[in-house]
C-alpha cells in the first residue's frame, strides 16, 4: 500500500501566526505526518492577490515558514517550501483558467466576502482566480486528502469539479482530491471577545495569542482574558464562552482532557484557572518561539531548507505539468 499524499497551504499574512492557527490546523498537520506524504506550501502567490508590502512580504514568508518548522513540521520528512519557487503552480493555474466557467469562479463565497470588502471593482483578477490557483497547488501533487478549515470547503469542491471535468474532457490526468475538514474541537477564540474565532484581524490586540509572543506578554493577556459574573468553572460554549476558552487552551497546553480539567478546577476561582493556562501555554510555547528565532537568525539556511523542499516539489510538479500539456495537446518544446 503507498502512503496517501496530503496538501495542504498556509498564506505568509502576518509575522507571527496565532493560537488559533495553531489549534485548528498544524497540530492536526503535524499528527498527520506520520500517516501521509504530506506537502505544505507557503502560498505567497496567493498573499498577493490582496495588496502586500513588498518590503515585508518576503520576510513574512520566511517567519512562517521558520514557525512552521518549529511547530513540528519536518522538512525531513515532508516536503515544505514556497509556491512561487515553484513555476508549475502559476502555469497550471493558467491552464486551469481555461477549464473554469464564469459562472462556477463567480459562486466562491470568500471572493464575494473578499471582494466587497475592497469595493467590488477595485477587487483584483488575481482575487477572482484565487481558488483556481489553489485548484493547481492540489492537483499538481496528486493528494488525496487536502485537511483544510470549514472556510475553504468550497475551494476544494470547485477543485474536485475542475478535475473531474478535465479528466473527462481530456483523459485521466487529475487525482480526484477528498476534502478533510479539520476537527472544530479545538477551535479557539478570541480572548477579549469569546464569542469570535481567534483571527488576526481581531479587534482587540490583547485577545490574540501569537506564537511568538514573550513569556510576560503571554501571562498578561491570558490573566485580562473575558470570563463571566459567576465562578464556575465548567465546559459552556454557548453560556460561559470565555471559560470554556480557557478549557481548550489548558487541554491543549497540558495535555489533559477537559472533564479532567473541569474536575481539577472545580470550586477554584478562575484567577486559579487563568494562572494554569498562561503557564501551561507559556510552556508549550517556549521552544517553538526559541527555535523559530534559531532558525530566522540564520536565513541562509532557512532559504536551503526551502530550497531543498521546492527541489522535491518541483520534481513531481513538473511531471503533472508535462501530463497536463500533453492531454490538452500543446506543442512539446524539442
Ligand atoms: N486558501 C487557503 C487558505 O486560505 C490556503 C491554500 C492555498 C490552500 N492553496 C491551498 C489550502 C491548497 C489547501 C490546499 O487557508
Amino acid at each position: 500500500m503507498t502512503t496517501p499524499r496530503l496538501f495542504s497551504g498556509m498564506q505568509p499574512s502576518a509575522d507571527s501566526l496565532h493560537f488559533g492557527n495553531y489549534a485548528g490546523a498544524l497540530i492536526q498537520w503535524i499528527e498527520m505526518q506520520s500517516t501521509h506524504d504530506a506537502v505544505f506550501c507557503v502560498v505567497d502567490l496567493h498573499a498577493i492577490t490582496v495588496p502586500q508590502d513588498p518590503q515585508a512580504l518576503a520576510a513574512t514568508t520566511r517567519k512562517t515558514a521558520a514557525q512552521y518548522i518549529a511547530c513540528g513540521i519536518d522538512p525531513q520528512k515532508s516536503t515544505l517550501f514556497v509556491q512561487s519557487h515553484v513555476p508549475a503552480h502559476s502555469e497550471l493555474a493558467w491552464i486551469l483558467n481555461t477549464v473554469t466557467s464564469f459562472g462556477e469562479a463567480s459562486r466562491m463565497t470568500q471572493f464575494k466576502d473578499k471582494s466587497q470588502k475592497q469595493g467590488s471593482d477595485n477587487a483584483t483578477v488575481g482575487l477572482f482566480t484565487y481558488p483556481i490557483l489553489q485548484a493547481a497547488d492540489i492537483l499538481l501533487y496528486d493528494a488525496t486528502v487536502v485537511p483544510v478549515g470549514e472556510d475553504q470547503r468550497q475551494h476544494i469542491e470547485l477543485t474536485r469539479n475542475i478535475s473531474e471535468r478535465f479528466n473527462q474532457r481530456f483523459g485521466d490526468t487529475f487525482v480526484v482530491p477528498e476534502v478533510k475538514i479539520m476537527d472544530a474541537a479545538a477551535k479557539i477564540y478570541d480572548l477579549q471577545n469569546p464569542e469570535s474565532k481567534m483571527s488576526k484581524s481581531g479587534e482587540s490586540p490583547q485577545g490574540i495569542l501569537w506564537l511568538l509572543d514573550e513569556p510576560a506578554v503571554i501571562t498578561k493577556k491570558v490573566k485580562s482574558a473575558v470570563t463571566d459574573t459567576d465562578t464556575d468553572i465548567r465546559f459552556d460554549a454557548e453560556n460561559k464562552p470565555g471559560v470554556s476558552n480557557l478549557l481548550t487552551l489548558a487541554s491543549l497546553a497540558t495535555g489533559k482532557s477537559v472533564p479532567a480539567l473541569e474536575k481539577e478546577f472545580q470550586g477554584s476561582g478562575y484567577g486559579n484557572l487563568k494562572s494554569t493556562v498562561a503557564e501551561a501555554v507559556v510552556e508549550l510555547l517556549e521552544p517553538i518561539r526559541t527555535t523559530t528565532h534559531e532558525l530566522l537568525a540564520d536565513p541562509a539556511e532557512l532559504d536551503r531548507i526551502l530550497a531543498a523542499g521546492a527541489s522535491k516539489a518541483e520534481a513531481i510538479a513538473d511531471t503533472t505539468l508535462a501530463k497536463v500539456h500533453e492531454a490538452v495537446g500543446l506543442l512539446p518544446r524539442a
